[in-house]
């Protein structure tokens, strides 16, 4: 596995026979992995967020699929890719946006196809690969991305692109600790991410374990903040690109874009080419997750809003390709991006 400076955090493993997710519910307070063994339990997993990010979804589906494979071939081994069927259409139900999701049951569907006698190995052994090779695409963007940015940059980040969200090092935060370990960063700050909190609990903590100083600011300050000239950069990362290079990212990105394009600030999305859908034409076509409103109602467990509130939760929106400076992946920089730039990306991949 690969480690570098500022790189400790792993939030999916698999130990000997199972899966362990760390529960990202529950941090920072608490720093807890829990343990699977059926894919069902997997997608509740995703579903519920005990991980989450696009990559980080991928990857866990991966490991769901070895789980299904190993207990239909149990049961049923002259059977048993057929029956992961109602597996794989549960996996695929359990969050809408990241493209990743979907991307790796595909891969993991494409291998299982191929194999005669226990999958359980070489789907094991996909899973490895899926896992490693975000970790090693997170670190080529972070490389690719740090060379973009001038020493004495101040940036802002919103939600957790972080390890956390991938197999590790992360994607806008790879950028994040690239460009802090070349001395390039004078200050990283972090929007808190309402209603979640994924900025507050998960980005703030992953930095500072890292050695990362970040100061954490409220959403609706980030216009302010770029006014006062303390950031150069928007980095996020993403959970589905569309041909076209419009961006769907969490909720509140936009916004982001809109103010650092009155500002001034660049704004750079750094995502791995497996999070890139050139079967949707731009991010109108890209299904937006709505979760419970009682996310909005309730901050840490306790009821804050005025009874009989109604509430609107959609937890993604769309960034137009024309407000895109860079999207950064493994595979190249795409500067601006449109459709005949996109469409020369993937050629390389
Ligand atoms: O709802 P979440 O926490 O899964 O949303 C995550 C994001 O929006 C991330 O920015 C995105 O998945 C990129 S993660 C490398």
């Amino acid at each position: 596995m690969i480690m570098k400076q500022h790189d400790s955090i792993r939030p999916i493993t698999w130990q000997d026979d199972h899966l362990e997710l760390l529960d990202q519910r529950i941090l920072p307070g608490e720093y807890t992995f829990v343990k699977y063994t059926d894919a069902h339990a997997v997608a509740d997993a995703i579903r519920d967020m005990v991980v989450r990010g696009a990559p980080a979804i991928g990857i866990t589906a991966a490991y769901g699929i070895v789980l299904s494979a190993r207990q239909h071939y149990g049961s049923q081994p002259e059977n048993w890719f057929t029956a992961m069927q109602t597996d794989l259409d549960y996996l695929a139900a359990s969050r809408p946006t990241a493209i990743n999701l979907f991307w790796a049951i595909d891969r993991m569907k494409k291998r299982a196809a191929e194999l005669q006698g226990d999958p359980v190995p070489a789907l094991l052994a996909e899973a490895h690969a899926i896992l490693e090779e975000d970790i090693a695409a997170n670190h080529r963007m972070g490389e690719l991305a740090a060379e973009l940015i001038e020493a004495g940059s101040g940036v802002l980040t919103h939600c957790n692109a972080g390890a956390l969200a991938t197999g590790g090092y992360g994607t806008a935060l790879g950028v994040i600790r690239s460009a802090w370990g070349q001395g390039k960063l004078t200050a990283v700050y972090a929007d808190e991410t309402r209603p979640w909190l994924q900025g507050a609990r998960l980005t703030a903590w992953e930095l500072l374990q890292d050695g990362i100083p970040v100061n954490l600011n409220t959403d609706g300050a980030a216009a302010w903040l770029m006014k006062q000239g303390k950031v150069q950069w928007v980095i996020v990362g993403s959970d589905r690109i569309a041909a076209n290079g419009d961006v769907a990212n969490k909720i509140g990105t936009y916004n982001l874009a809109v103010a650092a394009k009155y500002h001034g600030v660049k704004f750079m999305v750094a995502a791995p080419t497996s999070t890139i859908d050139m079967n949707v034409a731009s991010g109108a076509e890209i299904p937006i997750e709505t979760r419970d409103g009682a996310e909005i109602l309730s901050l840490g467990g306790k009821r804050v809003a005025a009874e009989g509130a109604g509430t609107w939760n959609p937890v993604f929106d769309v960034t137009p390709a024309e407000l895109v400076d860079y999207i950064v992946t493994e595979a190249g920089v795409v500067a601006r991006p449109s459709l005949d730039k996109m469409n020369k990306l993937i050629s390389r991949t």
